[in-house]
């Protein structure tokens, strides 16, 4: 820093509002400071200003099942968001396994994170004792943590909206006539699992139709066990004209069941799915979903998270985004009855 200040003719003081960003610097002296450090090639030490500022300007990001496409989705969304505030992300993953959790969440702390950002597992006690007792500024996303039963949530939370879209899922298919709409459900103690559920009960209620518990089996949010569940489903004496899937790892493990059995959908059965993804498009014939705005999940995190470290004190704040209906066809509509209803913000590109 003291070459870069001699070499622009400045003090090392003003070097480092420049490359902080901590008070105005002319833009004379500005392009001055950053000729310097292009022509030194002057990399500034993280470590050293952390010893000093306390931070680290970075964020621990905690999240289950990195490789699918919602999640990773989710990820690209924080990188973008942080990167844009000038914060690098540090990265673990869980398995949706509470002691792995608690263990990873530790291992980020300790290298003094800011603050993080964790998408919760099922069973999250031992998890948010760790965060309150050592004070860690937390965003949650995707799936929600209830709130303490003496005073108020200290954390925030980002989430899209479950029970609606599901809703919709199933009142679609009671109005094309079905009467048996099976439903494979995701991993037990989610909140994404439990507003699921309820949403497919207000389907069910709104179209007239009885919940009957045999319909709902557990596909525990993952392709395999959706596979079983699905199987368990199609082999009922009075088996489901109609299946709803609850995320899109549990749609693959589905549909690789219905090929097993080879039933054709729509015709033998019909499929919505929760979750949009890139191949949705690609299958035949061609997947009705919802599409959770996943980028905007992650990014609406950081902005969270960057609150939160302005203002520690504050009550926690969760906010919900909408998703959006993707009406194609296996759901039984002709290509022709349906328009697009897909805003940009949810719409899957090749590159995404
Ligand atoms: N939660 C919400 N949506 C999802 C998930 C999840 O864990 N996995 C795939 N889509």
């Amino acid at each position: 820093m003291v070459d870069v200040a001699q070499r622009a003719g400045v003090s090392t003081a003003t070097v480092s509002h420049v490359l902080n960003d901590t008070r105005p610097v002319l833009p004379r002296t500005r392009q001055a400071v950053l000729d310097a450090i292009d022509e030194l090639g002057y990399t500034p030490n993280t470590l050293a200003r952390s010893l000093v500022t306390a931070r680290t300007r970075s964020i621990g990001l905690a999240v289950s099942a990195i490789s699918n496409p919602y999640f990773t989705e989710i990820l690209q969304g924080v990188e973008a968001g942080a990167l844009k505030h000038g914060y690098s992300l540090l990265i673990a993953d869980p398995h949706d396994d509470p002691q792995h959790e608690r263990k990873v969440v530790q291992l980020l702390h300790e290298r003094r994170v800011d603050g993080m950002i964790i998408a919760p597992s099922a069973a999250p006690a031992e998890l948010l004792g760790y965060l309150e007792q050592h004070d860690v500024p937390t965003v949650f996303l995707d799936r929600l943590v209830d709130s303490p039963a003496e005073g108020p949530l200290r954390f925030d939370q980002v989430c899209t909206e479950n029970t609606e879209p599901m809703t919709r899922l199933v009142t679609h298919l009671a109005e094309l006539g079905h009467q048996r709409i099976g439903l494979v459900a995701g991993l037990p103690g989610l909140s994404t699992t439990t507003e699921r559920i309820t949403g497919y009960r207000h389907g069910l209620a709104h179209a007239g139709l009885p919940y009957d518990e045999r319909l709902v089996a557990h596909g525990n949010s993952q392709a395999d066990a959706a596979e079983e569940a699905t199987h368990a489903l199609l082999s009922l004496a009075t088996r489901p004209t109609a299946l709803v899937t609850a995320n899109n790892a549990m749609t693959i493990g589905a549909l690789r069941a219905v090929r097993e059995r080879e039933l054709a959908v729509p015709d033998d059965l019909a499929l919505c799915c929760f979750d949009d993804f890139s191949w949705a498009d690609l299958f035949t014939p061609r997947l009705t979903a919802i599409a959770q705005p996943s980028k905007e999940i992650g990014a609406q995190a950081v902005q969270l998270l960057l609150e939160r470290l302005a203002s520690p004190g504050r009550a926690g704040r969760t906010v919900r985004l909408p998703s959006a209906f993707v009406h194609r066809t296996s759901c039984g509509c002709p290509e022709s009855s349906k328009s697009p209803e897909r805003p940009e913000s949810h719409r899957k590109g090749p590159e995404s």
